[in-house]
């Protein structure tokens, strides 16, 4: 299974609001092997199909942090296809958040505290379950960037013009 390259702010590939996920089929489930591969090898929680140019409804979820890993026997992967939210508490929770797409870069986002969410799973089977904890705040993370939102969108213009120029810097110093 083959790594794929992720796509980094600010890509115009990231503003775009990906289609629903019409079937469950094979090739999906090779995208999602491929996305849980590079989600792991960033390393990473969470990972949207469209930060691998795939403009899909479609996003995995790994809350198991890489360095507490014993081994593949502890990790717990989440699929979640179509995802919806049906319901959300008026209460925040703040979060420090991060994202593959805006790498090295961590701001605080409050979100709401639970949800009530609906999505499929990689069999086609469907779910609707209240979720908090970190897991509420990822989901609201990756289910942003199925609507092209990318976190530091819920920052001021100021803040985030800030973290934009500190990407373009790290990537010129890349490059050079
Ligand atoms: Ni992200």
């Amino acid at each position: 299974m083959p790594l794929l390259p992720i796509i980094e702010a600010p890509d115009p590939r990231l503003r775009v609001i990906s289609k629903p996920v019409e079937s469950v089929d094979d090739d999906l489930r090779k995208l999602i092997a491929d996305m849980f591969e590079t989600m792991y090898a960033a390393p990473g929680i969470g990972l949207a199909a469209i930060q691998v140019g795939a403009p899909k409804r479609l996003l995995v979820i790994d809350l198991q942090e890489p360095e507490e890993e014993g081994g593949e026997g502890v990790r717990d992967p989440r699929v979640f296809i179509n995802p919806e939210i049906v319901e959300a508490s008026e209460e925040l929770r703040t979060y420090q958040e991060g994202c593959l797409s805006v790498p090295d870069q961590y701001a605080d986002i409050a979100r709401a505290d639970w949800i009530v969410a609906r999505w499929i799973d990689e069999k086609g089977e469907a779910h609707e379950q209240r979720i908090d904890g970190l897991l509420a705040t990822c989901l609201q993370h990756e289910m942003d960037h199925l609507e092209g939102i990318l976190f530091i969108d819920h920052l001021s213009r100021l803040k985030r013009d800030m973290v934009l120029k500190k990407l373009e810097k790290a990537k010129r110093l890349k490059a050079a």
